[in-house]
This record gives structure tokens, sequence and C-alpha cells, in this order.
């Protein structure tokens, strides 16, 4: 017989870089998962804004399979049909003129970084290489993303940093206005701030970055990470404020939970990374294209549509439960990415609550310490979203 398998291998084998749950998730089906002992759990948490179409659906399961019995791989020294018909997908749906694929959010915004970096340097020297980005923004864990990232905690251990970015308020226009300059390269923004606490950009200030970049001839990047593909009830979330940047970097959900990563940049930023400056081993890989095709195929309006309702239903259940519990200071997000941000007596204690959470059967993220995050499948049911509340109700009742 086959050893068991427990959660203290982790321990033993693995590197201790993440602090994994005390039970082991084997099964799911659309929001619910079931770990070793048959335990039921409602995902609130969607893999971390990854599983957009909920789990093993049938339509991506059915796309997967199909493509795995024809091309797994292929390298890049050729293309192949679904990166193409994915490319296309995504060129026709957005501000893009073209794309580029890799394999991770982080990997996107490194990408989208160094095109930003060296379009400056092509165009107007090398003394244009600052990249202003803003405080407690979350941008991935390779040395430049952390670096670009507002949060020292990922990046302080990591010294010497790569030069050349300067952190400011997120939402202050005004601190943008007074910094920016001739040397500014680029600014990178999340449209809502995710890991750092769910806060949604005033629409006047993404506004206002589009102005002062074109006024400094900066680039402006819109991480879309966690904002992408469907999660705000639109495609991307650019497309609800009216503002187009130049590069925007997807991953996360667009591969609903197969890895898979992508720069959008328009022509003039698309024609800097000629053969040989930039690329990857596995991006575009045919079979994570495959998925990521499917499910932008499924994120059609009406989809859209129940994103947006069920943002309402989602807010209507917290708002209930702090009418009772008085828990929450404020409840923000758009679509299916909310946070709701611990009253200033539980401030710190996130973590503690979702573990509550987990053992009355419910699986809910953290975006910091002080913000309880809800990033669910896009599709997830009313009936799924009732019990998820009645279990969080409960963990609510034991931590107060
Ligand atoms: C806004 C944003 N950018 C980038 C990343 C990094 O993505 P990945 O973990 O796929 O490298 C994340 C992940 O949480 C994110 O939320």
């Amino acid at each position: 017989m086959a050893e068991k398998i427990t959660r203290d291998w982790f321990d033993r084998y693995m590197v201790p870089c993440f602090a994994p749950a005390p039970f082991i998730p084997v099964r799911a089906a659309g929001s619910r998962v079931w770990d070793q002992s048959g335990k039921e759990y409602i995902d609130l948490a969607g893999g971390i804004a990854v599983n957009s179409l909920g789990h093993a659906n049938a339509n991506l399961a059915a796309a997967l399979a199909e493509q795995a019995g024809k091309l797994w791989h292929i390298g890049n020294g050729y293309t192949n049909e679904p990166v193409l018909r994915l490319a296309k997908r995504l060129v026709d749906a957005t501000f893009a003129d073209k794309v580029f694929f890799c394999n991770s959010g982080a990997e996107a915004n490194e990408a989208a970084l160094k095109l930003a970096r060296k379009y400056a340097h092509d165009r107007h020297g090398a003394h244009k290489q600052e990249i202003i980005a803003f405080t407690n923004s979350f941008h991935g864990r390779t040395l430049f993303t952390v670096t670009v990232g507002g949060q020292p905690k990922y990046s302080a251990d990591y010294a010497p940093l790569p030069p050349g970015v300067t952190h400011l308020p997120y939402n202050d226009l005004n601190a943008v206005e007074n910094h920016i300059s001739d040397k500014t390269c680029a600014i990178i923004v999340e449209p809502i701030v995710g890991e750092g606490g769910v806060i949604p950009a005033d629409p006047a200030f993404l506004a206002g970055l589009r102005t002062l970049c074109d006024r400094h001839q900066a680039t402006l990047i819109f991480d879309e990470v966690q904002t992408g593909a469907g999660r705000t009830g639109a495609l991307y979330a650019y497309q609800t404020y009216g503002v187009e940047p130049d590069i925007l970097t997807s991953a996360k959900g667009l591969g609903g939970g197969f890895p898979i990563g992508a720069m959008l940049a328009k022509e003039a930023w698309a024609q800097v990374f000629q053969p040989g400056t930039h690329g990857t081993t596995f991006g575009g890989n045919p079979l994570a294209a495959t998925v990521a095709d499917k499910v932008l195929s499924l994120l059609d309006d009406e989809l859209l549509q129940g994103v947006r309702e069920r943002h309402d239903i989602i807010v209507s259940h917290l708002e209930q439960l702090n009418a009772r519990h008085g828990v929450f200071s404020a409840v923000r997000g758009k679509g299916l990415l909310i946070g709701a941000a611990l009253a200033e007596r539980w401030r710190g204690k996130a973590k503690t609550l979702t573990n509550l959470a987990a053992e009355e059967g419910l699986i809910a993220l953290i975006a910091g310490p002080d913000v309880l995050r809800f990033a669910p499948a896009l599709d997830i049911s009313t009936e799924e979203l009732e019990t998820g509340f009645a279990r969080l109700e409960r963990a609510v009742a034991r931590f107060v």
C-alpha cells in the first residue's frame, strides 16, 4: 500500500517559504474543495484570484485534454496555433497591438519593466531610467519586481537592489506631479491594490497618471495580474476606468488555474523587443495558451454582468454580518475582488479570522494583516455564497 501523505511532509521536504494550512485539499469542483478527510470547504479565495471559472471546470478540462493529445511544447523556435489564437483574442479585446507570453505575474511585470527601460534607453538615452511605483503595491517576487513593489519586507533582505525605483503614496497625484521628471521612464500601478489591502484607484488618479506620462514621455504600466481576466466585472479593470496604459500585465485568472502570464503592449513598445532581447522557454506553451483562450472565450457579457451582481450579493452579506458583529470598518473593491478591513479593535488579526473560517469550512484570503479578502470564482453560485457566508458568520461569532 502506498505511504499516506501527511501535512508534516511539507515541513520535512519543502523549503519553508510558505506556511500552508493544516489540511491538504485533494479534490475540488466549482467553488467547493474537499480535504483528505473528506471535509468540505466553500472556496472564496479562488486560489488567490486564479480559479476564475471554478475548480475542475468541464470546458477547460476538455480543452486541455484535447490539446494534451496534440502538442504540449515546441519551444519558441516555432510558433503554435493555440498561442496565435490567444494573442489575436487579447489584441481584439483590448488596447494592445501585441502580446508577449510568459508563465506568471512576476515574469509579466519583469518583462514590462525591462521593456519600459529599453524603450526609454533606445528613444531618449540612458538618463531616462527612473521607475515610479507605489507604497504597498505588489508586483511579484523576482529581484526587480520585489524592488518595484512597495513593501520593503519583501525586498530588504535581498540588497543590493536594482537602482532607480521611487515609491510614492497611492492615490496621491500631487506626489507624482511633484516628483515626475524627464528622468522618469515608467510608472507602474495596480488599478486596485490587491495584496496591499484591496484599495481601488480613484478614477482621477489613473487619468492623472496618464496625463503625466504623456507630458514626460514616460510609459504607463497597469499591473492587472490580480484585477484582470474578468475579476472586476470588465475584461480588464482599465476598461472600467476609461484610461489606457501603454503596457498591461496579466496572469492569475487568465489561465483559470493553469500557469500563464502575458504582457500586452502598444505597437511602439512591442517593437523594442526584437529577437534576442528578451525570452522564456515555456512562455506561449500550447497547453497554457489553449486553456487561457478557453477562459477568455467564456468571459462573455453575461458572465461579466454576473460578476457585478455577485459583488452586490457579497457586499450585502458583509454588511449584514457587520450589522450584527461590528467587525469591519470598511468594505471595498470592485467585482469579485473585495476587501473587508477589520475595525480598530481587531487590527492585525485577519489571519486569525481566516484560520477560524477554515475550521468552519470556508476558505478566504487576507490582504495584509488587517484586511479579509474575497476573490472567488467568477461563476460562484448563489447557493455557494449563502453557505460560505453562513460559515463565515460562525467564524466571526467565535472571533469577536
Ligand atoms: C498585482 C500583482 N502583480 C503581480 C503578482 C505576482 O504574480 P505571480 O505570483 O504569478 O508571480 C501578484 C500576485 O499576487 C499580484 O497580485
